[in-house]
């Protein structure tokens, strides 16, 4: 089911997330409600807090695959890059932000396995946008030069 995605002024996307302990049905229905919504608005990637649920559950939706990310930490990082990013929580705009080029990350499935990921490139950055939104933060929190776009 598609939710609303919710737009930058709203107090859910500046949460600290809380962490994930319940890998149940609920947790299910978010995750598949997130996936369905995120298809639907083509962007590379939702946090829960985006369809106003300050938990730590991210997608990625990338060259590499379609990845869920349930209590995400990156544990290492390196290099940088600089490229243009934008937020499906900040419509008509796009901002150019400065992340590693390389992260890795720990993380659980929804079943509440724990793996680990190594992501390059675009994926990096995609992991790190989506990440910060964990923390309440959003790309133009960092980006210079946020401009209008048309959606
Ligand atoms: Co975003």
């Amino acid at each position: 089911m598609i939710r609303e995605i919710v737009q930058v002024g709203d107090p859910v996307l500046r949460e600290k997330c809380k962490p994930v302990t319940r890998f149940d049905d609920e947790l299910f229905r978010l995750l598949d409600d997130m996936k369905d919504t995120l298809k639907d608005a083509e962007g590379a990637g939702l946090a829960a807090p985006q369809v106003g649920v300050p938990v730590r559950a991210v997608q990625v939706d990338v060259e590499e695959g379609f990845f869920e990310f349930i209590n995400p930490v990156i544990v290492s990082q390196k290099g940088e890059q600089s490229g243009p990013e934008g937020c499906l929580s900040v419509r008509g705009k796009a901002g150019v932000v400065v992340r590693p080029e390389k992260v890795k990350i720990v993380f659980q499935d929804r079943q509440g396995d724990k793996y680990s990921l190594v992501a390059r490139g675009f994926f990096a950055r995609a992991v790190c946008h989506e990440l910060d939104h964990l923390d309440g933060v959003l790309y133009t929190d960092k980006a210079t030069d946020v401009h209008d776009v048309d959606d």
